[in-house]
């Protein structure tokens, strides 16, 4: 059933996902980061359904997403001109803002029972088509099996989840392909809770004051998500730090089959046999990276290779996103540059 959305007309397509997110049903939607599993986040037996389907803690809040800003006023507060001044810079775009939360309109499993909120505005003209025609919020987290890559083509959600949803909405892939930036706006400086294509610096030239980095390592993770296994394919994967070019490290006299993932003219540096997935043109290309980065894990998880290396690109604001994504699938494994 999961093609069912597939070939029809558009207005015929967006009363049938509305009448679905009425009767409870979750459906797969596009959004610019990567495709959410959505269902009214007003209504707890749907979001029930969302955490069963993706095998996610109940302890992890889910983003709330939304068409117009007026929709806030029903469960949030927003009385910080700060917030409105980065919504109108940033929105519809890949950010979402945690805030406290207002009333009882969500259903409490939406945000873990806690009392703030995640709330993200798509720029994504399917997804936001979606959103205005439902009228309602609608609570989306990442359409992936929990600990799996997040979904970045309709193609991605149907592996992990047919069967388990009403439907996917089929659309071109995600053009930035890594979640939202999410800014915990509930504490002050703000906090970046999960970096994301919105950087640091960006959010800091709009505001003019300092926003507080995410906390990495053995720090308690703020957002609580962050604390489970993330976007990583079955088979064990190393990031070699400094790059595939400075690399001499990938073993490759034993029986294991390697796959390793980095830009195209790196391809040179593969040890021959390898099973090679191109991320990027260059190393440069980290946007393009960042697009194809899911994909090319989820390529690898179906693959017959054994053990994964992906290339470590340069660390500066522009890249702390996609090598905030590729550590974690690593589980932090890393190759240093002091081991060769
Ligand atoms: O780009 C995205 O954000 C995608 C698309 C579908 O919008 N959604 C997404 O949702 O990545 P999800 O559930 O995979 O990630 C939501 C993150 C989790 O790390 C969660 O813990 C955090 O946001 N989060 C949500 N609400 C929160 C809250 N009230 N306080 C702290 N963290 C929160
Ligand atoms: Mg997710």
């Amino acid at each position: 059933n999961i093609d069912q959305l597939k070939n029809r007309d558009t207005k015929d397509k967006l009363d049938e996902i509305k009448t679905a997110f009425t009767y409870g049903e979750v459906v797969g939607i596009p959004t610019e980061t990567v495709y959410g599993l959505a269902g009214d986040a007003r209504n707890s037996e749907a979001i029930q359904k969302i955490f069963s389907a993706k095998g996610r803690p109940g302890d992890n809040p889910l983003i709330v997403h939304i068409h117009s800003v007026e929709q806030l006023d029903d469960f949030t507060e927003l009385r910080d001109p700060k917030v409105q001044t980065l919504m109108t810079h940033f929105w519809p775009g890949p950010i979402s803002f945690i805030l406290p939360l207002k009333g009882s309109m969500l259903a409490g499993n939406t945000v873990a029972e806690l009392n703030s909120v995640a709330v993200r505005m798509p720029s994504h003209p399917v997804g936001h088509a979606i959103l205005e025609h439902v009228g309602f919020p609608l609570a989306a987290p990442s359409a992936n099996l929990s600990g799996k890559p997040s979904p970045t083509a309709y193609r991605h959600v149907i592996d992990d989840l047919n069967g388990k949803v009403y439907g996917v909405v089929a659309s071109e892939p995600a053009t930035f392909g890594l979640e939202s930036t999410v800014l915990d706006c509930t504490q002050y400086p703000y906090r970046i809770a999960r970096p994301g294509s919105i950087t640091k610096e960006a959010l800091e030239s709009v505001l003019e004051e300092t926003v507080n980095r995410h906390e990495t390592g053995a720090e308690k993770p703020i957002s609580p998500g962050m604390k489970y296994k993330h976007y990583a394919p079955r088979q064990p994967l190393s990031v070699i730090e400094g790059g595939l070019r400075n690399n001499t490290h990938i073993d490759t006299d034993g029986d294991e089959k390697i796959g390793v993932i980095a830009p195209e003219n790196c391809r040179e540096y593969v040890p021959e046999g390898a099973y090679f997935i191109s991320l990027c043109s260059s190393e440069d290309s980290h946007r393009e990276a960042a697009r194809n980065l899911y994909a090319a894990l989820r390529r690898m998880d179906k693959s017959d290779v054994d053990v994964i290396y992906i290339h470590g690109f340069s660390k500066n604001a522009e890249t702390e996103a996609l090598m905030n994504r590729i550590y974690k699938a690593a589980g932090d494994e890393v190759i240093k540059d002091d081991h060769i």
